[in-house]
C-alpha cells in the first residue's frame, strides 16, 4: 500500500500545494485533490497516510450532502468519469480523493465555531476568560463544554501557517457588518447540525473551522468541510475536561514524534510503519464512525 503524496496531472495548471491538498485550475472551475500528506505541529511529515485523503474527500462529500438544505456547497461533481475529458487519464490519481469544484470569491476569514474550549480558545480563555473576546463563565477547563457554542472567526495567515483569531467587530471590518452576520449564522447553524449528529454517533464535535466563499449566485459552503484535518473530533466515551483531549486521529503521530523528541523545525521526520498503520484505521474509523458505513477503498 502506498501513499500519494504528490500529483502530477501534466500541463494542467497547478495553482497551488497546500499542506495536504493541491490545487488545479481546470477551466472555469477549481480541482481540490487531497493528497495522503499529513501534517503535525504545522509541518508536513516524510511520511505519508495510504487513503487518507481519499477518506477526508469521501467525509467531506458525506457532510455536503447531510448539510445540503441547510447552505449551498461548491461541489460540481467528485466522479472522474463526469471531470473534463483531459483529466480523466490521471484517474489512478483522482479517484476518490478529489472534488472539481465552483471557482468563488473566498472571504478572507476562517469561520470557527467552537463547543468545547481547546487550542487557542483554552489559551485565551486562561488568559482573559473570553475567546475571542467573547465572556465566558469562570471555572472551565481544558476540553470544558461551553454554555452554548460561541462563533471564533480568525484570519488565514498568508505563510499557511498559524491562524489568528479575531475579534467579530474586526470581522465587520473586513468583510462588512452584513455578511459578517451571515456567516456567523450560517456557521454556528452548520455547527449544530453537524454536531447533534456526531453526537448520535458517539462523537463529540468540539470544534471546525469552516471557509465560506461567494459566487454569482450568492454565498456557498467551499474547502473541506467537518474531517478531522478541519475539526476536533473527541471521542465521547473518554471525554474528561480538565487536561488537553487525545487527537482522534493524530494522537499517535503526536506521541511518536514527542517521544522521539523531534524540536518541530524542518525537516520533520518520517512514521515508523506501525504509526502509519495505526494511524490509517484512525481515519478510516472516524469515516466508519461518521457516516455509518465502511469506507470503500
Ligand atoms: N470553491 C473555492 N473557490 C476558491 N478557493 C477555494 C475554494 N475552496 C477552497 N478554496 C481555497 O483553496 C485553498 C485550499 O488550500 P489548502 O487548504 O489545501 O491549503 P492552505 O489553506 O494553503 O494551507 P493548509 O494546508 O494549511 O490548509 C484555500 O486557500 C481555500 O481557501
Ligand atoms: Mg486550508
Amino acid at each position: 500500500m502506498a501513499a500519494l503524496l504528490t500529483t502530477n496531472l501534466g500541463s494542467t495548471p497547478l495553482l497551488g500545494r497546500g499542506k495536504v491538498r493541491d490545487l488545479y485550475a481546470v477551466d472555469g472551475a477549481l480541482l481540490l485533490v487531497a493528497t495522503d500528506r499529513i501534517s503535525a505541529f504545522d509541518h508536513v511529515l516524510g511520511a505519508g497516510i495510504p487513503d487518507k485523503g481519499k477518506i477526508l474527500t469521501q467525509i467531506s462529500l458525506f457532510w455536503f450532502d447531510l448539510l445540503k438544505d441547510l447552505v449551498p456547497n461548491h461541489l460540481i461533481t467528485a466522479k472522474v468519469g463526469e471531470f473534463p475529458a483531459p483529466l480523466r487519464q490521471y484517474a489512478d490519481q483522482l479517484e476518490g480523493r478529489s472534488m472539481l469544484v465552483k471557482r468563488a470569491q473566498m472571504f478572507p476569514v476562517e469561520c470557527v465555531a467552537r463547543g468545547y474550549l481547546a487550542g487557542s480558545g483554552w489559551k485565551e480563555y486562561k488568559a482573559s476568560e473570553t475567546v475571542c473576546g467573547i465572556e465566558l463563565p469562570s471555572g472551565l477547563e481544558d476540553g470544558s463544554r461551553l454554555p452554548e457554542p460561541v462563533f471564533t472567526p480568525a484570519t488565514k495567515s498568508p505563510d499557511g501557517q498559524h491562524d489568528e483569531n479575531i475579534a467579530y467587530a474586526v470581522m465587520e471590518k473586513l468583510v462588512g457588518a452584513d455578511e459578517a452576520a451571515e456567516l456567523r449564522r450560517l456557521t454556528l447553524k452548520i455547527y449544530l447540525r453537524a454536531a447533534e449528529h456526531a453526537d448520535k454517533r458517539g462523537l463529540i464535535l468540539a470544534d471546525t473551522k469552516f471557509e465560506f466563499g461567494k459566487t454569482a449566485e450568492g454565498i456557498i459552503l467551499a474547502d473541506e468541510v467537518l474531517t478531522p484535518d478541519s475539526s476536533r473530533f473527541w471521542d465521547g466515551k473518554t471525554w474528561k475536561p480538565g487536561g488537553a483531549q487525545p487527537s482522534f486521529d493524530k494522537q499517535f503521530v503526536r506521541d511518536y514524534l514527542e517521544e522521539i523528541h523531534w524540536n518541530k523545525q524542518a525537516p520533520a521526520p518520517g512514521l515508523p510503519e506501525e504509526v502509519v498503520e495505526r494511524t490509517r484505521a484512525k481515519y478510516l474509523e472516524a469515516f466508519r464512525r461518521l457516516t455509518g458505513r465502511e469506507m470503500e477503498i
